[in-house]
């Protein structure tokens, strides 16, 4: 049995291997050129068939995304990238077989079956093969790539559950398959692999440690500057993304002056009646006595900062607090990830703490 929610209809797949029929309606409604909501291990996907250029104009509709924006393709086997992609280097093929299906975009040179607006234009395509049992059921069921952005309205921070999907997009899209919480939290990492150099162009599941590591090669941060006349070598790079609703603003320093300074900021939003929420690691919280906390995690598990991160924020944007107060955290492995979210959220609001 299934719900439907302002005519979005809800299906639950946690079980999914188990509920073929689901599966199968899911896939119908993609070739009738729908939009289906699905759990990858990173964060939920909102999919149209890639290679139908009417139903990834949805997408950008449903979420109000500008459409000069790409989205990534998702596969569900290696074989089907050569279909895609062309001039795929060694290196290409090394990251692929290492780290799919899993949390690793890959920038190639696109073929001209990839329709433009998939791509907003550019001659390269994005691909991954996701590792979530759902979304590999569901790639598998249609048979084709699936063209797939985070499921959130365009600003908002990305979903990890099925209820932040709904929360954002009921009433505009086809279907969701719920299939819990996701596990990783944080989106991949895009790698623009074309000529053989990694280029990291945004820091996600797979650490730039291990791209070095597995090609023997640095892994290059992208150094692109907004106020620049060149264009980004990502579009993704030049929009606000991950934004809370309430102002966040973030405390970089060691946890004993994160601990004062925030003692020091709550005080003045007290005295100007502002209620503050405050989103910390389990360590400083216990050191802190506040209304309104969310715990993401340890300071030294980045993994679990990552998974619990979006949920804090949309929990912390449906709260009474008028203001987000975020603890800065150390950059290493995946905290790479986490901290450029962080920022993102922040904006111009970064306290750095000598
Ligand atoms: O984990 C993820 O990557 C999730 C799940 C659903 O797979 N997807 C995701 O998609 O985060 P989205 O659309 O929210 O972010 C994709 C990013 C955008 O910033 C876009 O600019 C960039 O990928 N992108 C897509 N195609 C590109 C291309 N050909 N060259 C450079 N950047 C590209
Ligand atoms: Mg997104």
């Amino acid at each position: 049995m299934h719900k439907k929610i302002a005519g979005t209809l809800i299906f639950d797949a946690k079980e999914a291997l188990a509920a073929p029929l689901v599966l199968a309606e899911a896939a119908r409604i993609l070739a009738d050129g729908g939009l289906v909501a699905f759990p990858t291990e990173t964060v939920y996907g909102l999919g149209a068939n890639a290679l139908d250029a009417q139903a990834v104009q949805k997408i950008y509709l449903a979420k109000g995304r500008p459409s000069d924006n790409p989205l990534i393709v998702h596969l569900a086997e290696f074989a089907q990238l050569q279909e895609l992609a062309c001039e795929i280097p060694p290196e290409a093929e090394k990251l692929a077989r290492h780290f799919w299906p899993g949390p690793l975009t890959l920038v190639l040179k696109k073929r001209l079956v990839v329709p433009d607006i998939v791509t907003g234009g550019l001659d390269s395509v994005a691909v991954r093969i996701p590792a979530h049992p759902v979304a590999l059921a569901l790639l598998r069921a249609f048979g084709r790539p699936l063209a797939a952005p985070s499921a959130n309205l365009a600003g908002r921070p990305s979903p990890t559950s099925a209820q932040h999907v709904i929360d954002d997009l009921a009433g505009k899209i086809d279907a969701v398959l719920d299939g819990g919480i996701c596990a990783v939290g944080v989106e991949s990492t895009i790698l623009d692999i074309r000529g053989g150099c990694p280029l990291l162009l945004r820091p996600g599941g797979v650490t730039p440690e291990q791209i070095s590591i597995l090609l023997e090669k640095e892994c290059l941060p992208c150094t692109w500057q907004e106020d620049t006349a060149m264009p980004p070598p990502s579009p993704g790079l030049k929009y606000t993304h991950y934004a809370p609703q309430v102002p966040l603003c973030l405390v970089l320093a060691s946890p004993e002056k994160i601990l004062a300074e925030i003692a020091r900021l709550q005080d003045v939003c007290r005295r100007q009646g502002k209620h503050v929420g405050f989103l910390l690691s389990r360590e400083l919280a216990a050191e802190f006595d506040a209304e309104t906390v969310e715990i993401l995690g340890s300071r030294t598990n980045a993994a679990e900062l990552a998974t619990n991160l979006y949920g804090a924020l949309r929990r912390l944007d449906k709260s009474a607090a008028e203001v987000i107060i975020a603890e800065g955290y150390s950059e290493a492995g995946l905290g790479l990830a986490v901290m450029n979210r962080l920022k993102k959220a922040a904006g111009s609001r970064v306290l750095v703490l000598e």
